[in-house]
């Protein structure tokens, strides 16, 4: 059974693929024409955090291949009142034909590939966000005709995207550079998986300056992502990792490290003459970014954000084995 846990269950063709895929399924949106690829699929959609863009456009985009989506927040299914993840997953594949699910802990991702006969896509985890970073992908592909011969930088959290990014410059051998603070770097786990060959041409650093010099395009997030601040347990009673678990005023302690990594004219200045901006949304205008930049002509987040529906569609699509 195919799944998108990480960027790794693709690999290097079956992201090119996904591309490709992405990209001719944009055409066919743009002209209108109908492309009634999965009639009658049916998408299920787990929820245990927030969602506007990923959830919409993966509703939106089932339904526009012929299919349809049910919406599962998880405080209204068996699974907040603790129903194990593999009875779930077990159940689900007998109803429908896909599974997404957007949760705390990679392992519960892992959990539900395991025990499910239908594919699982990760829609965003504490480790990861590899749908995310496909729309990227597609994003600076499209706008500069190729992935590779250019520099991407990542200011910032350590956090799931930058994991995600991490995975992906590793598959595709991409010039990546990294500034995170002292302690908010990314998971060391990740790193090793990437490889050491792979990491030549990933560069992890402590200044966003650094990392931004002539760069094609620079990629950010916010600086507390949805869990950071939770104690204890989330919603499902599973015990978070202890590394995500922040001290008290920990929101506050966190962007005074952060201030110096804020996406701003300056940082911008010392980037490539045609960098682009990235971030995944939502943004908080004034910390990780400048609202003159989000606004300005670098800016490629709406476009990326658009991207997320095609992409979403062609993983639908890649797991399905219809592409
Ligand atoms: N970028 C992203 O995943 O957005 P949502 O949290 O709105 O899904
Ligand atoms: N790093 C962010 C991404 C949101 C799409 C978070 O996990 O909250």
């Amino acid at each position: 059974m195919k799944h998108l846990r990480t960027l790794y269950d693709l690999g290097g063709t079956g992201i090119l693929s996904i591309l490709d895929m992405a990209d001719s399924l944009k055409k066919k949106h743009g002209a209108n024409e109908e492309h009634l690829l999965l009639k009658g699929k049916i998408l299920g959609m787990i929820f245990d955090k927030p969602s506007t863009r990923t959830r919409v456009s993966f509703e939106a985009g089932i339904c526009q291949l012929g299919g349809h989506a049910i919406y599962l927040p998880s405080s209204q299914t068996q699974i907040s009142r603790k129903e194990p993840v593999k009875d779930t997953a077990r159940v689900l594949s007998r109803y429908i034909d896909l599974i997404m699910i957007r949760t705390f802990a990679q392992d519960i991702v892992d959990e539900m590939a395991l025990h499910s006969t239908i594919p699982v896509i990760n829609g965003l985890t504490d480790l990861f966000h590899p749908c995310q970073v496909l729309a990227d992908l597609m994003t600076i592909r499209e706008h500069f005709g190729a992935l590779h011969n250019l520099g991407i930088a990542w200011v910032g959290d350590g956090n799931n995207m930058a994991n995600s990014w991490i995975n992906a410059a590793a598959i595709l051998g991409l010039e990546f550079n990294i500034a995170c603070p002292e302690g908010f770097m990314p998971d060391p786990k990740v790193i090793e998986t990437a490889g050491a060959s792979a990491m030549e041409n990933i560069r992890i650093m402590n200044d966003p300056y650094e990392a931004v010099k002539g760069v094609s395009a620079i990629n950010t997030d916010v600086w507390v992502s949805m869990g950071d601040n939770i104690r204890g347990n989330n919603i499902r009673g599973n015990n978070i990792r202890e590394d995500n678990i922040r001290e008290d005023n920990a929101e506050e302690k966190k962007k005074s490290a952060f201030r110096p990594y804020q996406v701003n004219q300056a940082l911008l200045n010392k980037a490539g003459n045609n960098v682009i901006v990235l971030h995944c949304l939502p943004a908080h205008r004034g910390e990780e970014i400048t609202d003159n930049v989000i606004e300005g002509q670098c800016s490629m987040v709406f476009e990326q954000a658009e991207n997320r529906l095609h992409v979403q569609k062609a993983i639908i699509l890649k797991l399905l084995d219809r592409a």
